[in-house]
Order: structure tokens, then C-alpha cells, then sequence
């Protein structure tokens, strides 16, 4: 079962949000490398491979199904916010456009009736409600803390732990 032109469009654009997601990721981890901020730095490299990852999973896809990948360009990504707290908002806020394309090629799949991307997808569902949980988790405590220098550095400690862990699996 050949994928459609439709469903191989729209998983060559998700192809493309996750390697622009690694690329905003890694404009992040730029700005947290220009701050004191290591631990931030280290869990926006960890997402920033891990977004490679799930763009390797769309272009092994596509061509499992004997579709042409078509990589597209990426646009470019910030590396300075104003706060911390600024960049996991635009975090939190790629996420979820991230989720909502993912929805969208799911309902495109079960419309057309192809199964085996409906599947395939499905490890991405369940992938984004961790990715929005990580992200958000570390939103709400950066929220709590506010200016509190020694709370931010608590948090900044915390991720690098996190990043650390991500990059040995
Ligand atoms: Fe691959 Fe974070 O979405």
C-alpha cells in the first residue's frame, strides 16, 4: 500500500517541524550557553537530539512506504531571549503546535483510511503528551520561583540532571 501524495506531503512537513523543532531547541541552548545557565543548556541539546530523532523516524517511514522524502528548508531560530522563563514559553508553545500537526496528519490517515500511518503515528501521540509534560513541568516551577535567583539556579541544577540522563540512553 503506496502512501498517497497527500499523507507523503504531510509527513515530509512534520519531516520538517521536527528538524526546524531541533533547531529551535538548539537556538535555545545557544542562549542558555551564553548565560550561566549550563543545566538549561544541557536539557535544550538533549531535546535538540531528540527532535533528530523523530525526524529520522518520518524520513525512515516515508520511504518504508516507497514515498520520496523531500526535505525542505529550515527556517531560522532565535538564540537570545530575555529570561529563562521566555524560553521555555516558546518551548511549551512549540510543542503544542507540534501535537496539533501531528493530530492533524492522524486525521488526515484516518480519512484516507491509511492504517499503517495511523499506527506509525501513534507512538508520536503518546511522544507529545510526554514532550508537553517536560516542557510544561519545567514552565510551571520557573513561573513559581519568578526572580528568585537561587530558585532559577535550583531549577537550572535540576535540568542538567535531566539533560545528562537524556544523553547516555
Ligand atoms: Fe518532536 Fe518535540 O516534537
Amino acid at each position: 500500500m503506496k502512501l498517497s501524495r497527500k499523507i507523503e506531503k504531510a509527513l515530509n512537513s512534520q519531516l520538517n517541524l521536527e528538524l526546524s523543532s531541533a533547531y529551535a531547541y538548539l537556538g535555545m541552548a545557544a542562549y542558555f550557553e551564553s548565560t550561566p545557565f549550563t543545566g538549561f543548556a544541557k536539557w535544550m541539546q538533549a531535546q535538540s537530539a531528540e527532535e533528530i530523532d523523530h525526524a529520522k523516524r518520518f524520513f525512515k517511514y516515508i520511504v518504508e512506504r516507497g514515498g520520496k522524502v523531500d526535505l525542505q528548508a529550515i527556517p531560522a531560530s532565535p538564540c537570545d531571549y530575555p529570561s529563562p522563563l521566555a524560553a521555555f514559553k516558546a518551548a511549551l508553545g512549540h510543542e503544542q503546535k507540534v501535537s496539533a500537526s501531528i493530530c492533524a496528519i492522524f486525521e488526515l490517515a484516518a480519512a484516507e483510511k491509511d492504517y499503517p500511518t495511523q499506527s506509525f503515528l501513534k507512538w508520536f501521540l503518546d511522544e507529545q503528551v510526554e514532550e508537553e509534560q517536560n516542557v510544561g513541568e519545567m514552565l510551571a516551577k520557573l513561573e513559581l520561583v519568578g526572580d528568585h535567583t537561587m530558585g532559577i539556579v535550583h531549577l537550572d541544577h535540576q535540568a542538567g540532571r535531566r539533560g545528562g540522563e537524556d544523553q547516555k540512553d
